[in-house]
């Protein structure tokens, strides 16, 4: 068994990162990015504060605003808007969810593709579906890094992905898809998730539930990507894999933490990056 080492492979990225963030700022690019958090959900401060961490150490110059909980949509996509003509933004991330009485999907369209960082706007979902070039969501796309790092080849495989959200799940099972595996997505209505589970190569999980991926629901050299991320009440942070009892079957496994978490936040930067290559590229 062999541990897909995110936080190791996160670490070399972003010192790659760090020293093309140099090249641009040297041509006088300095690549920034907007972080908009509506509420105060602690989960989510926490993401917040580790994505700004991450930019600090590459030199991407990160703005946090911060807005209540009870801001008007109308509110929010106005400092959007302002954001989009902002020619020396390159990205801009809204932190979700957000709350109940913002419609999420106009807010997220409204964020002008060409800094859609996150991926999340239907014009780079659409891209991603249609196999083009754009913006892919970082968690997805930190998951396809680490397996590509360890040469894990994906044209033919089985691949089980659990959990169909806009996030993680669907733009996951795309980007497999587009590199030539079969692709199963499970989700709360699937009857039997073990049928799939057991015939997977690979198992992809983002749930959020610990323990929902037992020993007897993987097969024998199976690769299982553990995207789940709960902080039990004794503050020990957990995936949704049995980890102790699956990973003695397992040709690889990632870690939780330290597997998935570290590349998502890498791919952010990555993304931040690739908008202020191509900010420089029009000067
Ligand atoms: N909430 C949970 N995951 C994410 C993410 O990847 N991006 C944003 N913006 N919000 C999230």
């Amino acid at each position: 068994m062999i541990l897909l080492d995110g936080k190791s492979l996160a670490k070399d990225l972003q010192e790659k990162i760090k020293k093309d963030v140099a090249t641009l700022a040297a041509k006088g690019v300095i690549p920034s990015l907007a972080v908009i958090l509506v509420g105060s959900d602690p989960a989510s401060q926490t993401y917040v504060n580790m994505k700004a961490k991450a930019c600090k150490n590459v030199g991407i110059t990160s703005i946090l605003h911060e807005m209540p909980q009870n801001i008007s949509q109308a509110d929010l996509l106005n400092m959007i808007n302002n954001l989009n003509a902002n020619a020396n933004l390159d990205g801009i991330l809204v932190q979700l969810p957000l709350p109940s009485h913002i419609n999420t999907y106009a807010v997220l369209e409204s964020v002008a593709p060409q800094k859609d960082v996150d991926g999340f706007h239907t014009q780079n979902s659409g891209k991603l579906f249609s196999g083009i070039s754009g913006f892919v969501p970082a968690t997805p796309l930190g998951v396809m890094s680490l397996l590509s790092h360890y040469n894990i080849a994906l044209q033919g495989k089985d691949v089980c992905i659990i959990g169909a959200s806009n996030i993680v799940g669907k733009p996951l099972a795309a980007l497999m898809l587009n590199a030539g595996a079969t692709i199963s997505v499970c989700h709360i209505h699937t009857r039997d998730l073990g049928f799939y589970t057991r015939n997977a190569d690979i198992i992809c999980v983002a749930v959020g539930k610990p323990n929902l991926i037992t020993r007897d629901m993987v097969k024998q050299g199976a690769i299982v990507v553990d995207i789940g991320i709960t902080r039990l009440e004794s503050g020990k942070i957990v995936g949704d894999v049995d980890f102790d009892s699956v990973a003695p079957l397992c040709s690889y496994i990632t870690p939780v933490p330290g597997g998935v978490g570290p590349m998502t936040i890498a791919s952010l930067l990555q993304n931040t990056l690739k908008s202020a290559e191509a900010r420089a590229d029009r000067m």
